[in-house]
C-alpha cells in the first residue's frame, strides 16, 4: 500500500478568509522574503536560479487554426520557486493573460498557485491566486515605502489606475500615515475617476484626478507606477521633485539624467542580472529590453553610465542593515520591482498555514494509494 496524498484547495473567497487582504501581514511576509533573497536562501527558475519565469509566447500567425495567436498582453507564464527560511517549500505560479478578457467578465490575467512538498513533490495546496498575486505585488512597494520613503510624505501620485496600483496604494498608505492627498493619472479619465472613488471609499484618502503627468507629479512625495503598455509612460527628470520616492512596479521611461542621479534600489539585483543574461541569449537584446521594466536601466549600465548590477543595492540588503537605503531627505530615491515567484510562494505559504489553522478550504484527494507506486 502506497502513501495517501491529499492537498488543500483554496478558492478566492477562501484566500480572503485566510488573510490575503490583510495588508500588514502581506507586508511583513514580503519583508521576510526580501531577507531570504538577500542572503540567497531561495531558488527560482533557469540555470541562474533567478529567472522571472518561463513564458509561452504565441506566434503572429500559424497554419493551425486552433493555435493561439499573439495579441495584446496575450501569454502564459510559469513562475517556479523554492523559498527557504521558515517557509521551506516549493511552488509555481501559473497564469494566462489576454487583454480581451475583461469583455468576457474576467480579469486581464487569471492566476493560480501550487505549493509542493520540497522532497516528494506532492501537492500541498492549490490556490486561486489573482488576489494573492496582486497582494504580493502591492506589498513589495509597501516594504519599499517602509524603508525608503520620507516619513513626512503627504502626497502620492498614482500613475496607471488599474488593479495593481490599487494594491500598491493600499500598501503604501499603510506605511505613510501622513499622506493626505493622492493625484490619479491614467490615459483614460474614467479609470482615474473610478480609482479616486475607490480610494476615497476604501482608503479614506482624498485627492484629485488629472490628465497631465507633469501636473500629477508637481507635489508628489511618493510616486507609484503601475501602468500597462497601452501607451508608453514618460516622466521628465525635472518633473520629479527633491526627496521624492519613485516606486516602479510597471514600465516607465524617464531621462537618462534621472536614472543616473537617483539613488536606485532594486528588488533583487540577481533577478536583473538574469534579465540582462536572457536578453543576450535571446539574440535581440534591444527588443528584449523594450519588453522589460528594467530595460532603460540596463541600456545605461551597458553604456557604462550607471553602476553595474553586481555593485548595486537590493532592498533586502537595506532591510538587513548591510547597505544604506535613503541617504538624505533631499535625494530622489527610486525602487524598481519586476515581480518574483518567491513572493507568491511566500504569501501562498502563509495563507496555506492560516487556512490549515482555521479549517478553511477544501481537502482534495490526489490518490488513496498511487497506482504506479
Ligand atoms: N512588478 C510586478 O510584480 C508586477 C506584477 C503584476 C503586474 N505588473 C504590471 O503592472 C502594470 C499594471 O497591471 P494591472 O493588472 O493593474 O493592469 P490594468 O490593465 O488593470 O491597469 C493598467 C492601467 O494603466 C493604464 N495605462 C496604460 N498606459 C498608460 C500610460 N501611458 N499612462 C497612464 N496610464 C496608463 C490603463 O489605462 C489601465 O487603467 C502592468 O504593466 C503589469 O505588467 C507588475
Amino acid at each position: 500500500m502506497g502513501k495517501r496524498t491529499e492537498f488543500l484547495y483554496l478558492s478566492e473567497k477562501d484566500t480572503i478568509e485566510a488573510g490575503v487582504l490583510d495588508v500588514e501581514m502581506c507586508i511583513d511576509n514580503a519583508q521576510e522574503v526580501f531577507k531570504l533573497l538577500s542572503i540567497g536562501d531561495y531558488l527560482m527558475g533557469g540555470s541562474s536560479h533567478n529567472s522571472h519565469g518561463l513564458g509561452l509566447v504565441f506566434p503572429k500567425e500559424s497554419p493551425f487554426p486552433n493555435m493561439p495567436l499573439a495579441g495584446p498582453d496575450r501569454r502564459f507564464v510559469a513562475m517556479p520557486a523554492y523559498l527557504g527560511g521558515d517557509f521551506d517549500v516549493c511552488g509555481n505560479k501559473w497564469y494566462g493573460s489576454n487583454a480581451a478578457n475583461p469583455k468576457k467578465g474576467l480579469p486581464r490575467s487569471v492566476l493560480t498557485l501550487n505549493l509542493n512538498d520540497k522532497d516528494t513533490g506532492e501537492p500541498l495546496a492549490f490556490l486561486s491566486a489573482n488576489l494573492l498575486s496582486a497582494a504580493r505585488t502591492g506589498a513589495v512597494p509597501g516594504v519599499a515605502a517602509r524603508y525608503l520613503a520620507r516619513k513626512d510624505s503627504e502626497t502620492v501620485a498614482v500613475l496607471g489606475c488599474g488593479q495593481i496600483n490599487r494594491s500598491c496604494l493600499r500598501n503604501i498608505l499603510s506605511q505613510l500615515p501622513k499622506v493626505k492627498n493622492i493625484v490619479c493619472y491614467d490615459i483614460f479619465e474614467t479609470a482615474s475617476k473610478k480609482y479616486l472613488d475607490w480610494a476615497r471609499e476604501e482608503l479614506k484618502v482624498d485627492g484629485r484626478t488629472t490628465m497631465d503627468v507633469q501636473d500629477a507629479l508637481k507635489d508628489a512625495d511618493v510616486v507609484t507606477v503601475a501602468a500597462s503598455r497601452l501607451k508608453p509612460l514618460y516622466i521628465k527628470d525635472e518633473w520629479l521633485k527633491e526627496g521624492v520616492t519613485l516606486l516602479i512596479t510597471g514600465p516607465v521611461q524617464t531621462d537618462a539624467s534621472y536614472w543616473m542621479s537617483t539613488n536606485l534600489i532594486y528588488d533583487n539585483t540577481k533577478l536583473h542580472e538574469t534579465y540582462v543574461q536572457e536578453a543576450v541569449e535571446s539574440g535581440d537584446k534591444e527588443q528584449y529590453y523594450d519588453g522589460v521594466i528594467g530595460g532603460p536601466i540596463y541600456r545605461l549600465i551597458d553604456a557604462g553610465k550607471m553602476p553595474k548590477l553586481q555593485d548595486s543595492v537590493s532592498l533586502g540588503d537595506v532591510i538587513l542593515g548591510q547597505k544604506e537605503g535613503r541617504k538624505s531627505e533631499k535625494e530622489r530615491v527610486t525602487f524598481v520591482a519586476c515581480g518574483m515567484a518567491a513572493f507568491d510562494v511566500g504569501l501562498g505559504y502563509a495563507l496555506y498555514q492560516k487556512a490549515l489553522e482555521k479549517g478553511i478550504g477544501t481537502k482534495l484527494l490526489l490518490w488513496d494509494s498511487p497506482f504506479q507506486a
